[in-house]
């Protein structure tokens, strides 16, 4: 588990740590790092003039050699000079299942959540408005929450620093007691001139810099904002659509690479999650470009899905959810709509970018592969009950209620099971 903070203790004043263990157990001590940056981190304004302010100081401690599924207790420290600590209040989490482990294992999915005020004061550029409905239903049923992704535009401070000290607090139930993942979007990473794969300036100057020192997640390298996760039996390929991921490129070997090392036998449910719609999206933006995605995505990584029989590809950057069914190369390969028993033969979109910006517009065509629209705010829950049972659930923020779902119900054989471009060749030998 990793456990991250800010504070304005650089490493000359204390030293920061966690104080943790199992919960009502012996505590021992792990030191954290501390990272910070300055304004000539940032890429232009207004980050870098008059959205500026000091960042203080960014704390992360790894939590290492977890039982797995055991409730820990933690505690944020600061040691000075002195000797004398200054102490948070207490957090406790429950660790992961290991690899493969069978168990209940519940995962929580959007895009795009950003903030909004609570005692309903306007905000610079605010535009967020189901932010909170989205968080505080999270946070009344964290109980029955596991792990949380947010995938990408993650809190539209778009330069303008201190929001992001606004939104750390306003996830911090959340984040203190589930791991908060994340993906990168537009809003953390375009910049002109700075390698982001679009040439706009939608970070507002921050160019990647403070979702990769606020928040950490398991890349090689922070501003390469890709990673594999695993999770009890799921596997998760979080790609970075504000990098190139075309064929011949880094991303592109490593989303392979992700895809094609996963034991599916042990860990059968494989989740591909970016921020941009590279799959399929009836968002009017996509319709009007007559591509249904982000140009250059399905194209690029279809065959990668197809091969290695991804289950579910969840986007954000669509303000709305749609659910399409399971789909290669522009045709459903099951007519199914909610119980879906044996192989997929596809692999099923979902765009899942309603968390709390405002809403986006559907485009008024039909497709065939739509199967459910939602023009408002919500988020998918996915619920792995064993290797061979998983539900889907699309909830709306408003009520929390469930409005759209289906099953997947199925043995490893059907995994294995071969469908137009899923296998290699066989021989005629025996
Ligand atoms: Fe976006």
């Amino acid at each position: 588990m990793t456990v991250t903070w800010t504070s304005g203790y650089g490493i000359n004043e204390a030293e920061p740590f966690v104080e943790w263990g199992p919960k009502g157990g012996q505590q021992g001590h792990s030191p954290a790092g501390t990272l910070t940056f300055d304004r000539s981190s940032m890429c232009g304004a207004p980050a870098r003039t008059v959205g500026w302010r000091d960042p203080g100081f960014i704390h992360t401690s790894f939590l290492k050699e977890l039982w797995p599924n055991t409730m820990y207790t933690y505690k944020l420290g600061h040691r000075f000079l002195n000797g004398t600590c200054m102490w948070n209040q207490m957090h406790q989490f429950k660790s992961s299942p290991y690899p493969g482990q069978n168990s209940v294992q519940r995962v929580v999915i959007f895009g795009d959540m950003g903030k909004d005020e609570a005692d309903g004061s306007n905000e610079y550029n605010q535009f967020q408005p189901g932010a909170l409905n989205t968080t505080n239903q999270l946070i009344n049923d964290l109980e029955n929450i596991d792990i949380v992704f947010h995938i990408g535009d993650i809190c539209y401070a778009n330069g303008y620093i201190s929001q992001w000290d606004q939104f750390t607090s306003q996830i911090e139930p959340i984040a203190s007691t589930i791991p908060y993942m994340l993906a990168s979007g537009n809003h953390e990473r375009d910049w002109p001139g700075t390698g982001s794969f679009y040439g706009n300036m939608d970070s507002g100057g921050e160019c990647g810099v403070l979702v990769q020192n606020m928040f950490y997640v398991p890349t090689v390298n922070r501003d390469k904002f890709w990673y594999s996760t695993d999770y009890g039996m799921f596997r998760f390929c979080i790609a970075d659509t504000e990098h190139d991921w075309r064929q011949g490129t880094e991303q592109y070997n490593f989303i392979e690479h992700c895809l094609a090392s996963v034991d599916r036998q042990k860990q059968p449910w494989l989740i591909f999650l970016a921020h941009r719609v590279l799959g399929y999206s009836s968002d009017a933006s996509y319709a009007d470009e007559g591509s249904f995605a982000e140009p250059m995505g399905r194209e690029s990584l279809q065959k990668l899905w197809q091969k290695y029989k991804v289950d579910i590809a969840i986007f954000g950057h669509v303000h709305n959810y749609e659910r399409t069914c399971p789909i290669y190369q522009n045709i459903c390969t099951n007519n199914e709509k909610h119980l879906y028993k044996g192989a997929l033969n596809g692999t099923i979109h979902v765009a899942a970018g309603g968390a709390g910006a405002s809403l986006s517009e559907f485009t008024p065509i039909q497709t065939k592969w739509s199967i459910f629209r939602d023009y408002d705010h919500g988020f998918v829950k996915l619920t792995a009950f064993d290797h061979s049972n998983l539900l889907f659930e699309y909830k709306k923020s408003r009520d929390g209620k469930v409005y759209d779902s289906f099953r997947i119900s199925r043995d490893y054989r059907d995994i294995l099971a071969c469908t137009v471009d899923s296998c290699p060749s066989t021989t005629l030998a025996s």
